[in-house]
């Protein structure tokens, strides 16, 4: 009886030939010890490494990678560990987001170049996250996400801190006056304590955990503090099942579904998490061929709570949530309530639904029931109207409910360093009913759409106890940030978007509501604007900067670059002989 004919793994192209190039593929291999029968016809692993000093919350992925390495060498596979441009959120400028599309190049062509069956993602600090799953969804290959963890609580002087949301509050109360330097900098240290992404509900928490929410991480990806052993686990975990995955065909086209989004979607609005998933998530699915739009945002996660009292809009942080019991319970939470797609794939070959159906919860308070939630109606509004046609983005669960209907006089900054000049001017005419407005961040302004969104409030306001304010800008906003902030204003100012042609004293309504963001000019005003204006110029006339803000779509696309949306695959590329 003959045995089944095992199938040709793409590997085999490089390393199955028995001829001149066949000798050049596994010869120089070999110089690392490797033996002739690790080009047997088994799977050959990819391990996508973003380590990097200059990634801080990466920089334990060199000891995660080994992990997952053991697991791919136990299921019988062969593992390459390869680096990518790796994107650190506090260390780059002028924002690690101008560099995401090109990371997102990086992995995508490093995995279709090179004799790989299957990849491993190591994933962590915000844009890591995106981006590789932006390069793996083009390549499709057979993926799974890895997370590096979340820090473990910041603490200072006997109490809690979460990363970003407590660096905005002590630089506003060192700006104010309330704290000394000294303070501020023990503070620094406190904050970030161990290996790991920042540790609130941040983007880098919310991307993990749309990582595990879409099926491309396994269970508990999201919140495994990065120092806890079971981190280990799961990389090691990770490694076994993707030798498996690859034998299934199992790629990320089977897994990134509609209805995969839709699941993403609404764990987005469950867990409070930051709007910067909005465009990740839009782009991933860009990649993918699922036809997303800023819409599914505003009607999926209309029916949904926010369920964990976690940073920056709450008290806890994702250490917490792991001990808690994690998303699992989130998602059996949305399953039993009938907003999720229960029988949605995921990596380890089982429904979503089967992963979670018996999470159970071990702290309520960290973790609320949907009948009793940390928030009501958590999801992410997107507004519309003559500012914004082509959308914008609020978090009504970071805003002040006061000011989610409300009229004021717009106070506009026609750049960030217009902002940072006058913002804590003692003469800038403003108080605390007037609308913030700051132009020219957005994907192609900045370039790159930087995390400015929040503005400060100003120093003179602040002294009078002001904390909140309506601010509106083409920007976003760090994950780890809170207030009435609306963000991602499509089309933005510096492609001519409506935003451009706000003036000082001009009067705008927010009504979060009605989902409504209008600007009090009739429609002969705004074309006579429009006519006037002149489009600043831009800030790069080569390089990489000039092909992104050439080829860079507004931020309700995503902000990906026009040339790399759509599905695509992973053919074998061309020999080189
Ligand atoms: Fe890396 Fe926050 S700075 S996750």
């Amino acid at each position: 009886m003959s045995t089944p004919e095992k199938p040709k793994l793409r590997s085999q192209a490089w390393f199955g030939r028995q001829d001149k190039m066949g000798f050049y593929y596994r010869s120089f291999l070999k110089n690392s010890g490797t033996p002739q029968d690790q080009f047997d016809g088994r799977p050959v692993i990819g391990i996508c490494n973003t380590w990097s000093e200059l990634t801080p919350c990466n920089g334990h992925f060199r000891d995660l990678a080994q992990h997952v390495r053991t697991g791919v060498i136990e299921a019988g596979g062969y593992p390459l560990e390869f680096p990518v441009s790796s994107l650190g959120e506090v260390t780059m400028r002028p924002t690690a987001m101008l560099f995401r599309n090109l990371a997102a190049m990086d992995v995508e062509e490093g995995i279709r170049a090179h004799p790989l069956d299957g990849v491993v993602l190591l994933m962590g600090c915000d844009k890591t996250t995106p981006a590789l799953l932006m390069g793996a969804a083009s390549a499709d290959l057979p993926t799974i996400g890895v997370s590096g963890g979340p820090q473990l609580r910041g603490m200072y002087r006997g109490q809690i801190i979460g990363s970003g949301t407590n660096i905005i509050s002590m630089s506003e109360q060192l700006r104010a006056g309330e704290i000394t330097l000294d303070a501020f900098h023990e503070a620094e240290a406190g904050m970030n304590r161990s290996s790991g992404h920042c540790m609130t509900m941040g983007t880098a928490s919310t991307m993990a955990s749309m990582v595990e929410a879409l099926g491309i991480g396994l269970p508990e990806n999201a919140a495994i503090p990065a120092t806890d052993a079971r981190r280990n686990q799961l990389a090691r975990m990770a490694g076994r099942r993707i030798v498996e995955m690859v034998g299934e065909d199992l790629t990320p086209s089977k897994i990134l579904t509609r209805a995969a989004f839709e699941n993403a979607i609404r764990t987005l609005a469950a867990i409070g998490g930051s709007t910067n998933a909005v465009v990740h998530l839009l782009a991933i699915a860009g990649r993918i061929g699922v036809d997303l739009t800023l819409a599914d945002f505003d009607r999926l996660g209309r029916e949904v709570h926010c369920l964990v009292d976690l940073m920056p809009a709450g008290r806890f942080l994702m250490e917490d949530f792991y001990y808690a019991g994690g998303l699992p319970v989130v998602l059996r939470t949305l399953g039993e309530r009938g907003l999720l797609h229960k029988d949605a794939a995921t990596v380890n070959g089982k429904s979503i639904w089967d992963n979670v159906r018996d999470a159970d919860c071990f702290n309520r308070s960290v973790i609320t029931p949907f009948e009793a939630p940390f928030k009501s109606d958590a999801g992410m509004a997107i507004l519309r109207g003559n500012i914004c046609p082509d959308g914008a983005v609020i978090k009504p669960s970071a805003a002040s409910p006061d000011l989610l209907v409300h009229t004021g006089r717009a106070v506009v900054f026609e750049s960030v360093e217009e902002m940072h000049a006058g913002v804590d001017d003692d003469s800038l005419d403003i108080d605390a009913s007037c609308i913030m407005v700051l132009k020219n961040c957005g994907p192609k302004g900045y370039p790159g759409m930087a995390e400015v969104g929040n503005m400060p409030i100003p120093a003179k306001l602040l002294r009078q106890g002001v904390r909140d304010m309506i601010r509106i800008s083409d920007a976003r906003m760090s994950g780890t940030a809170y207030g009435t902030v609306v963000l991602h204003v499509a089309p933005e100012a510096t492609a001519g978007g409506p935003l451009a042609f706000v003036k000082n004293g001009d009067t705008i309504t927010l009504d979060v509501p009605a989902r409504s963001l209008h600007l009090h000019i009739d429609d002969a005003e705004m074309e006579a604007r429009r006519v006037a204006w002149t489009p600043p110029p831009p800030h790069a006339v080569r390089g990489y900067a000039k092909l992104y803000i050439d080829h860079v779509l507004q931020a309700d696309r995503g902000a990906d670059f026009d040339f790399l949306v759509g599905r695509t695959g992973s053919p074998v590329p061309r020999d080189n002989h």
